[in-house]
């Protein structure tokens, strides 16, 4: 067990500067910093230092043939970090970073072996939150950092999320308050004549299809027996009690609730507010009513219902339009049961 610092960054200016200073000494000395982003809190590690990109993948139990994401400030640290660039990459760096999108490219080496895992290729993103960017100033290195979960959890929208599941093993968390997309990144491949979206996440689909002017494929769909990206194959975003989603009126899921208690289980519903205001459990966790704001409590409404110690969750499906797309993939992920 090692002293986990947290800092709390949600008011005071002059503290946040200090707190970041302290945070950045520790990554480069190797150590583990959990950060906020836009997207997710991330688990950071200095990605040039081998030794400390091990730590993530030890303290994660993640495993090791799945590649992080590299952090950084500008596009010129970006830069740094690649090859080469198709010039679509260009268009959708202006348009979208900083932002909840990763660029998946050449890698030049920069990075050390493990967060790549080894791949010629490297992901790397600016996140867009002001919290991470200064830190990665800070640094002045590229910083790796996969979500900050245990690795099969759902993913951190609070600090909180990240200390129930690494207090005591990683130096500091940066508390910079709750997320905003609630989703992470879309992850994109940027090595072929044409971009492939490898995951949907907080740049829509629509607004890269805008951007480059042409129709974007989905890896998944291109190629449905083979994972999109290394970290797709992995059961994913689960919370501790089995997850069923199920595409029906509030009718259908009420009639499941009930013959799911007749069994003596006890049932949590989330759903959005109007379907869920018609529905009777155990536990429910309403998940706003646009689909921002579901992509927004997603995760902390499935880690809602450890406390709430139900048997079983059971899910309403959404339009797969939008954010909706990252929404469903996690989803079923996440689920045991799609009915
Ligand atoms: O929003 C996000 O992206 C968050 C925050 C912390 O930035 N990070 C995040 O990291 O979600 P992680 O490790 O949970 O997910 C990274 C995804 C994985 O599916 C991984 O397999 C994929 O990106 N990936 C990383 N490097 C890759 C590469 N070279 N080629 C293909 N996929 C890659
Ligand atoms: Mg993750």
């Amino acid at each position: 067990m090692i002293q986990t610092k947290r800092w709390n960054l949600q008011h005071d200016q002059v503290n946040n500067e200090q707190a970041i200073q302290e945070a950045a000494h520790l990554l480069m000395d190797g150590s583990l910093v959990a950060f906020p982003t836009e997207t997710v809190y991330g688990l950071g590690a200095d990605a040039t230092n081998e030794t400390a990109v091990h730590k993530i993948f030890q303290a994660k139990g993640r495993p090791q043939d799945n590649p992080l994401i590299a952090h950084v400030a500008t596009k010129r640290q970006l830069r740094a970090l690649v090859t080469e660039m198709p010039p679509f990459v260009e268009d959708l760096i202006d348009n979208f970073s900083p932002g909840p999108i990763t660029y998946v490219l050449p890698s030049n080496g920069s990075c050390a072996y493990n967060v790549t895992a080894g791949l010629s290729t490297v992901a790397v993103r600016i996140p867009h939150h002001s919290v991470a960017l200064q830190l990665l100033k800070a640094c002045d290195r590229p910083i790796a950092a996969p979500s900050a979960n245990i690795s099969g959890k759902p993913s951190p929208t609070t600090a909180d999320h990240v200390w129930e599941d690494f207090e005591g093993k990683i130096a500091g968390i940066l508390d910079g308050g709750p997320t905003g997309v609630g989703m992470e990144s879309t992850v994109i491949d940027c090595t072929k004549e044409q971009p492939i979206i490898l995951r949907p996440g907080g740049v829509t689909k629509e607004a890269i299809e805008r951007v480059v002017g042409f129709p974007v494929d989905n890896a998944q769909d291109i190629q449905p027996s083979t994972p999109a990206s290394p970290g797709m194959k992995y059961k994913h975003y689960s919370p501790d009690v089995p997850l069923w989603l199920v595409n029906g009126s509030s009718e259908d899921i009420q009639s499941i609730i009930e013959s799911e208690q007749r069994q003596g289980k006890r049932v949590g519903v989330m759903a959005r507010d109007d379907i869920l205001s018609r529905i009777s459990a155990d536990q429910k966790v309403p998940l706003g009513q646009d689909m921002t704001h579901v992509a927004t409590q997603l995760y902390d409404a499935l880690r809602s219902f450890k406390k709430a110690r139900v048997d079983l969750i059971i899910c309403e499906t959404f339009p797969e339009v939008g954010i909706g797309q990252a929404v469903m993939n996690r989803l079923r992920k996440a689920a045991s049961l799609y009915r």
